[in-house]
Order: structure tokens, then C-alpha cells, then sequence
């Protein structure tokens, strides 16, 4: 008989997996509850570049089969020992959308909301999964105007079919999945009421969330990632992309004019010249949003990959006028007390494998 009363009441800790399937590398995170607190069991990250024959740090489109078997690398090297996983759905596959609705409407969003949706998808709504939120206006009277605000979310079956296959080329039982805004939100930020921007750099794009009392109220993307000045320092400085990489991740904007490595004020004015756009439209942005909403953002969480640079923060602060934070994804977590600065300066990079791995464990909690 399958069935044993041994590990029916057995105490063993489940484990987790996070997974986050990035345009420029899969990260994996490991996490099990133990008398009420989340350890973290393993985390590892691999770069997708070389199985789409371009540089590490570079975004990539590929098929199912080729992530399927990147996953299953990760996982073998970095010792993962559950199968039980969550992944994470791009924004870029997804569509949110906030919707204005009468708040006479609330009781009936499930007829609602899929004929509304049609103006706002591009495609047969039979051709997505709808999900959503009340996130404004609720309670019966609506807001000043007698209006709830819902936050529409639609992700297209063919997505969803393309991440249940790479979930079992790699052998998992996925619990969920989930858009990468909610995941990186969860990972980033503590309980606030002030609205916070979470500002995700990857390696093409930055994903921009406003986040407030928990909910997320706007999300766009920015068309500068962090590739971008791979791209560039490579051009500048006349060494190929692979060293360009190698050199923004190793001295990022702490290289100065006095330091003996040849090329470091080059590599730093040609890091600052490259984020420049970024930080005018990340200003910009919230301007337009405080000028609308007519409140002010508390701050803005940096997390990705692309927020990892060394010295960004200061940089960004000098930009902005918004405090600058980093997010600190493992924080949240128990660890080893001498990982702790690895820990928090790899972590922006898992912010979103952190968060999928912290709900799946609520969940079977
Ligand atoms: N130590 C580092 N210093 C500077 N940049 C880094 C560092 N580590 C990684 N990056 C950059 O971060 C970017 C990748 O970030 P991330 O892993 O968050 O992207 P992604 O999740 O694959 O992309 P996306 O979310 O857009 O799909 C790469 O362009 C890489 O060059
Ligand atoms: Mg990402």
C-alpha cells in the first residue's frame, strides 16, 4: 500500500523551489520552513547566452526544450533536492491592466470583468487565463466618484502550455505560477502603506511597479536594461562584449581615474553615460506619477540582476530625488551569519525566485 501513517504524520520540513526563468538566466531558489522561520537551502543562477550562442548577460528568446534543459543544469548544480516548484510567468508574456468599473458592479466581477477584458486584449479571450484584484474604491460606495479600480491580469494559454512543458522536461510538480510582478514584490518589499515603486532591471528591459497598501496599482516596462551597457562599455573601450561583461560586473561604477586598472575611468564614464536615460525616465516617471496621483512615492526598490552594479545606489541617488533602496530578497530568510553580505549583495538578482519560493511554502504550510 502506497499509503503509510509514517509519513502521514511525519515532521519533516517540506522544501521549495522558486524558479525564475529571466531572458537572461534562470535563477533557482530553495527554501523549507523550520519552527516557523524560512531557511534558505541553496540558491544558483545559470546564464541562457551560451545555449542561444550569445554572451553571458545577454537576453535571449528560446524555445521550451532549450530552457528545460538549462533548468535541469541549474538544478544539478546547485543541489536542489525538491521538486515541489513555483515559476515565474514574464510580464512581458502577461498583459495587466487596471480597470474602472461602477461599484455597483462588485458582487458580479465574474461576468463582469471577461467582457470589459475584451477591450483591453488584443486576442479572443478564450485564447487566455483572466484573473483579478479590487486594488481601489472598494466597500460599497465606490471612490469619490462611485468607482472600484480593478487590476486585470491576462496571461495567454500558449504561455502557459510552453511553461507546464519546461516544468516537466525538469521533473517538477508545480504548484503555481505566477506573474513576476507579484513574486518580486513579495520578495522586495516589507509591509508599508506608502506607495514604493519597485524598479526591476534585467538585461534588456526595467520593469517598473507602483505598490500600494500591498497592491499593485501600475506596472510598465522601460526599454533600458542592463545589457545596454555591456553593450556600449564594449564599444567604448574596444574589447569585446565577454570582456565588457566581465568588467561591469567586477568593478561596476567603484572603478575611479586613480585605480590602477588600465581603462576604469573609461569603463566608469561609460557606465554613467549609459545609465543616464534610464535615471531621466525613471525620473520622469515619477513625476508623471506623483502629478496624477498627487501623492509621493516613499521610495524606489531596486532589485535584478542589472541592480546588483557595484556602487549603483549612490549613483541613482544622486539622480533621483526618491530615496533609492535596494531590495534584499534573502533578509527574509535564515542563513549561515557568514553568507550575510554575499547574501545581500547577490540578492536583488533572486528577488522573484525568493518570492515564488515564499508563497508555494505558505501555501503547503
Ligand atoms: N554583478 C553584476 N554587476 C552588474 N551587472 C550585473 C551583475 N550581475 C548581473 N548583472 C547584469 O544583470 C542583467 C541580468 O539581470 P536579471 O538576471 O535580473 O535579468 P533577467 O531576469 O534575465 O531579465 P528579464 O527580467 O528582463 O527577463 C544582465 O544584463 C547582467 O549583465
Ligand atoms: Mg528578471
Amino acid at each position: 500500500m502506497a499509503f503509510s501513517l509514517a509519513s502521514f504524520f511525519s515532521t519533516k520540513p517540506t522544501s521549495v523551489l522558486g524558479i525564475d526563468i529571466g531572458t537572461s538566466s534562470i535563477k533557482v531558489v530553495q527554501l523549507r520552513r523550520e519552527r516557523g522561520r524560512v531557511v534558505l537551502e541553496t540558491y544558483g543562477a545559470i546564464a541562457l547566452g551560451p545555449f542561444a550562442g550569445v554572451e553571458i548577460g545577454r537576453a535571449t528568446a528560446l524555445p521550451g526544450d532549450k530552457i528545460g534543459e538549462a533548468l535541469k543544469e541549474v538544478i544539478r548544480e546547485a543541489n536542489v533536492t525538491t521538486n515541489d516548484a513555483a515559476i515565474a510567468i514574464p510580464y512581458s508574456s502577461s498583459l495587466i491592466s487596471i480597470l474602472s468599473l461602477p461599484a455597483a458592479v462588485e458582487k458580479q466581477l465574474a461576468q463582469v470583468v471577461p467582457i470589459e477584458a475584451r477591450k483591453y486584449i488584443p486576442v479572443p479571450i478564450n485564447e487566455v487565463l483572466l484573473d483579478w484584484f479590487v486594488v481601489g474604491g472598494d466597500g460599497k460606495q465606490g471612490d469619490a466618484s462611485g468607482k472600484i479600480q480593478v487590476l486585470l491580469v491576462a496571461i495567454h494559454n500558449e504561455t502557459i502550455a510552453k511553461f507546464r512543458s519546461i516544468s516537466s522536461a525538469a521533473a517538477l510538480q508545480t504548484g503555481f505560477f505566477e506573474i513576476e510582478v507579484f513574486s518580486s514584490v513579495r520578495a522586495a518589499l516589507d509591509h508599508g502603506i506608502a506607495p514604493v515603486a519597485v524598479v526591476d532591471m534585467g538585461a534588456a528591459t526595467t520593469k517598473f511597479y507602483v505598490v500600494e497598501r500591498g497592491l499593485i496599482h501600475e506596472s510598465h516596462i522601460i526599454n533600458h536594461g542592463s545589457q545596454d551597457l555591456t553593450l556600449a562599455a564594449s564599444r567604448a573601450l574596444g574589447i569585446s562584449v565577454a570582456q565588457a561583461e566581465e568588467r561591469k560586473r567586477k568593478f561596476g561604477l567603484s572603478g575611479s581615474a586613480n585605480s590602477d586598472q588600465p581603462g576604469a575611468a573609461d569603463l566608469h564614464k561609460s557606465l554613467e553615460l549609459s545609465l543616464s536615460p534610464l535615471m531621466a525616465e525613471l525620473s520622469r516617471t515619477v513625476t508623471a506619477y506623483e502629478a496624477r496621483t498627487n501623492q509621493p512615492l516613499s521610495a524606489l526598490v531596486f532589485t535584478g540582476g542589472g541592480a546588483t552594479l557595484k556602487g549603483l545606489k549612490d549613483f541613482a541617488q544622486q539622480k533621483i530625488q526618491t530615496e533609492i533602496r535596494l531590495a534584499d530578497p534573502f533578509g527574509k530568510t535564515q542563513a549561515p551569519a557568514f553568507l550575510e553580505q554575499i547574501l545581500k549583495e547577490a540578492g536583488p538578482e533572486f528577488s522573484v525566485a525568493v518570492g515564488l519560493a515564499l508563497r508555494r511554502l505558505q501555501e503547503i504550510g
